[in-house]
């Protein structure tokens, strides 16, 4: 091979990997199977040793950046191969292989230093300057320490010497340092090593690395600050520190300096957790850095709980199975304090004093975990919550919205949304998210219909009244709006905006970099500073000039242009409502309200309290707070790590099923080019993934696209199989094979990876789709000619002949207080409790001529309940809503059996016409049939 085709296929390898350190794990393991070879004398010795070489210099670029087995265990392998000492090589290649597969190195010491690879690690070894091992240490938690300087061999050991020397028994973790001595390499490093918790950088590091790690090259270009080359290498440090905020904003910086440390800390005050004046005091530095994790660590609720439930404590309050009295003394329900344990029920109390605190007034260990969680999450304020996010958005809603205020709302958002509008006496504007009919979903809903929908209020003199706009982001399906575009150019219209995100899907994002710049709280802070600039004065001032001619009133003008508000009238309201519980470790309903809001403390707090209060129980569960507040302290620490390797098993999925032939045969996994339209795709990327070029434009496409697809999510075309999403998902994945799935389409079904999904469970879901493609295969040989005609009508009723989906219709007039203007805002809540009596509702049936012969004789069908298709999962009729032809079609091809509000013995809830004929009259005016 030559130089440059050895090159490309170290290339093309890396590229295939979206995470480089499980590169870095299949790499070893290849290795391992190498080298054992060449140990036991099986194969072609030169071609072997030829690979050994070449295996090992692939890793030795990637190797500088991890503490363990380090640059040094590189060279003594080269040494190995040197010496032909393929024994000693094998054993240490296989230690380390099996030592990064189990993550077992950070657990306790391995010695590979002892050529005899497993056999050392039976005995003590006290190895002075890396780790010696007592029963301790062995418990103590390991991770990285990245060292930013310029040093040669000689000053890295002396420093490890040093850093080993400062160990104290009582430390709670243990670390080990990794040296760099460029900007480049210090980015690449955090990217890459997620044992990375700390980051100590010192002066006099040099710009680019020496490593030629060419796929890294499009990171480096995307992560260095643009201007970088001509930066005055005296300011290195800053710009270090500031770029690796923005990578993983829960790092520890230290920043060591030579220069003016008063002013250089005014600066990087946020960034960086401390700046030391040209310190050689380790000491110091050693109790920082642990001290920087340890704050991570903590965790004030689920350490006090644990401590409560250690104290003898009488139980004269409700709660019997409070220290599990009512089930241990128990003959008839001991089962369940065998299968639970004894902890949780000593955990089970309600107490809010003795070292525990109250939800709804929280000062202590609750407030410091909610507080810790804002931090975490990047919010201002940060609320738990134990009744999922469904109680959340009702939450944020009835905290902001009065009665009559206007709310623009994606129509397909989650039902919670919905009964929130009609409790807050909202003036509900829906949004229509593009459609996929093709698949049977909705999209998202696009800018230019927002920005039209608030450029018409705008026209109309109704602004004023417009309160917030809610979204769902990211929505089941996947798809991720451009948060931060969506925010600037709805604010230019309406600069006091609330913007609500339901980010139920969505909170493990702000742990990986590419899907942290589409968050909701990342994106409010980045507009607040965007806003305080003076380049941003300079941007807006050309915005002014240009759109200084146009009239309020030529909306498509104004659509045209990219639009950008006042700084000096802006002010940034924004809440996400997430449910912790779906993406990172929470017990179920476990959720969190984060908020970025300006006005909070001036005009929302009073009301916020209110509707916590409404909502929230006054006995939460504690177990469900403790799992919050350590689902927080995991993220701090590890999300990243464990982001990455979840969009790793996606992929892997992905890649197995577009390249396995026959799984080809039967399914498709729809790709961004699929679920998102050409239009709102600007870089014009429609695959994050294909097989001939891995994972390239994921960046790209995440930076500037209107919509892009989480990644983690794997939707399956399922149609060509002739089972429609719902039986492919019941009577198949779940009754064969055990394999849950929460949703589907017409002829999909969604797969979700998560924090917790395993190489192994994607090797089953691939193993079991083969099965299902092999024995479909199969019937379908043994078909008989009218079998297979039956088979053909089923796939073409599930790839071409879809229902079209309906839009929003609109409001009745009789549920519309202000019927000028072009805007149909409607009140859902006098429509729904319109429905209370019976005797101003009466049943259409969907099977019956009756409906039609009403519709068609010209008659408002007006729902009197939400009518809720599980899928697609939100209302396709909201009370006070007017029924459309298309809506009638769309409920009759329906072949779902659960339809929420919708009794099929009796039929559609409808308003009678002479209700809706006397609502009209008080208003003056005759039913809008
Ligand atoms: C977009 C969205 N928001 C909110 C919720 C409700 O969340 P929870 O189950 O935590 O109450 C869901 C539930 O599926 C959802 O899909």
């Amino acid at each position: 091979m030559t130089k440059s085709s050895g090159a490309l296929r170290k290339r093309k390898s890396l590229s295939h990997y979206y995470n480089t350190s499980q590169y870095r794990i299949d790499t070893w393991n290849k290795l391992k199977s190498l080298a054992r070879r060449l140990a036991s004398g099986e194969g072609k010795a030169k071609e072997l040793r030829k690979s050994v070489a070449d295996l090992i210099a692939y890793l030795a670029p990637i190797e500088v950046y991890w503490a363990f087995p380090g640059p040094q265990l590189i060279l003594q392998l080269t040494r190995d191969a040197e010496h032909k000492d393929f024994e000693a090589l094998a054993n240490r290649v296989t230690r380390v292989a099996g030592a990064l597969m189990s993550g077992e190195y950070r657990r306790k010491h391995i010695n590979l230093a002892d050529p005899r690879g497993f056999e050392a690690d039976k005995e003590e070894v006290a190895d002075s300057g890396t780790f010696a091992e007592t029963d301790r240490t062995r418990k103590r938690i390991y991770f990285e320490v990245l060292i930013v300087d310029n040093l040669s061999q000689n000053q890295m050991d002396a420093q490890r010497i040093s850093l080993a020397n400062m160990r104290r028994d009582e430390d709670q973790f243990t670390y080990a340092p990794v040296f760099v001595s460029s900007l480049d390499d210090a980015l690449i490093a955090v990217s890459m090593n997620h044992s990375i918790q700390s980051v100590i950088i010192r002066y006099g590091f040099d710009l680019h690395s020496e490593n030629d790690l060419p796929t890294l090259k499009t990171f480096l270009a995307k992560a260095r600050r643009e201007d970088i080359e001509t930066i005055d290498s005296s300011e290195y440090g800053e710009v270090l520190a500031d770029t690796i905020a923005q990578i993983r904003p829960e790092l520890d910086l230290f920043l060591v300096t030579d220069r003016s440390v008063e002013d250089i800390a005014g600066r990087v005050g946020s960034t960086c957790r401390r700046v030391f004046y040209n310190t050689e005091d380790y000491f110091e530095l050693h109790l920082n850095i642990l001290r920087g994790v340890q704050s991570r660590y903590r965790t004030p609720f689920f350490t006090a709980l644990k401590e409560y439930s250690r104290k003898p404590t009488g139980v004269f309050h409700a709660l019997p199975i409070s220290r599990g009295k009512s089930i241990l003394k128990s003959h008839w329900i001991r089962d369940m304090g065998e299968f639970y344990g004894l902890n949780i029920f000593l955990a089970e109390t309600s107490s809010t004093s003795g070292g525990l605190d109250s939800l709804l007034e929280p000062s202590g260990p609750i407030k410091e975990a909610q507080d810790l969680a804002a931090r975490a999450f990047g919010a201002t304020h940060t609320f738990f919550a134990t009744n999922g996010t469904s109680t959340c958005n009702k939450i944020v809603v009835q905290a902001l919205v009065r009665p009559d205020d206007i709310v623009l709302v994606d129509r397909d958002c989650h039902k919670s949304h919905h009964y929130g509008m009609v409790l807050a006496g909202a003036q509900v504007v829906y949004l229509d998210s593009y459609p996929l009919s093709q698949f049977s979903m909705y999209g998202a809903v696009p800018l230019r219909l927002i920005k039209q929908t608030l450029l018409k209020l705008r026209a109309e003199g109704k602004l004023h009244r417009v309160k917030m706009l809610l979204l769902t982001n990211c929505t089941f399906d996947g798809i991720v709006y451009n948060v931060q575009r969506v925010m600037e150019e709805c604010l230019a219209i309406k600069p006091d905006l609330v913007f609500l995100w339901d980010e139920a899907w969505f909170g493990f994002a702000r742990f990986a970099p590419t899907y942290r710049q589409r968050t909701a709280m990342h994106c409010a802070t980045t507009l607040r500073n965007r806003y305080k600039s003076a380049e941003y004065r300079t941007e807006y001032q050309a915005f002014q000039r240009k759109t200084a001619k146009l009239a309020t009133d030529d909306i498509d003008a104004w659509l045209d242009c990219r639009l950008y508000p006042d700084p000096d009238q802006v002010s940034i309201r924004v809440y996400a409502t997430q449910s912790t519980h779906k993406t990172l470790t929470a017990l179920r309903q476990g959720s969190m309200i984060h908020i970025h809001d300006q006005l909070y403390k001036s005009r929302v707090e009073e009301s916020f309290h209110e509707a916590f209060m409404t909502h929230t129980s006054t006995s939460p569960n504690y177990q469900i707070l403790a799992s919050l507040d350590v689902g927080r302290r995991q993220v701090e620490l590890e999300g990243f790590e464990l982001v990455q390797k979840q969009v790793e098993m996606a992929m892997v999925l992905r890649q197995n099923i577009m390249t396995l032939p026959l799984l080809n045969k039967f399914f498709r996994v729809l790709t961004v080019g699929d679920m998102v339209p050409e239009k709102y795709r600007q870089s014009g990327i429609k695959s994050y993934y294909d097989p001939d070029h891995g994972w390239q434009d994921i960046w790209q496409a995440w930076e500037g696209d209107e919509f892009c697809l989480d990644a983690t999510r794997v939707t399956l075309f399922v149609g060509t199989t002739g089972q429609d999403g719902d039986t492919f998902k019941n009577k198949i994945l779940m009754d064969k094979y055990g394999i849950q799935v929460n949703k589907t389409s017409r002829n999909t079904v969604l797969f979700m990876t998560n924090i917790g999904t395993t190489r192994s469970s994607v090797a089953y879901l691939i193993e079991v789709l083969v099965k299902i493609a092999r024995s479909l295969e199969r019937e379908l040989e043994d078909m008989s000619p009218v079998e297979r005609r039956i088979q053909a009508r089923k796939v073409k009723s599930l790839v071409e002949d879809l229902p079209p989906l309906p839009d929003f219709s609109r409001f009745h007039d009789a549920f519309r207080n202000d019927l000028t203007g072009q805007v149909a805002e409607g009140d859902s809540r006098s429509a729904f409790f319109l429905a209370y009596d019976a005797e101003h509702c009466e049943y259409l049936s969907l099977d019956e001529q009756e409906l039609d012969r009403a519709m068609d004789s010209g008659r408002d069908v007006v729902s009197a309940s939400f009518i809720i298709p599980y899928p697609p999962g939100f209302p396709i009729l909201v009370p006070g809503q007017v029924a459309s032809p298309e809506i009638i079609e769309f409920l009759r091809k329906l072949d779902v059996k659960e339809i929420h509000g919708y009794r099929p013995e009796l039929g559609l809830r409808v308003f009678t016409e002479d209700v809706l004929n006397r609502i009209m009259k008080s208003k003056g005016g005759a039913s809008d049939g």
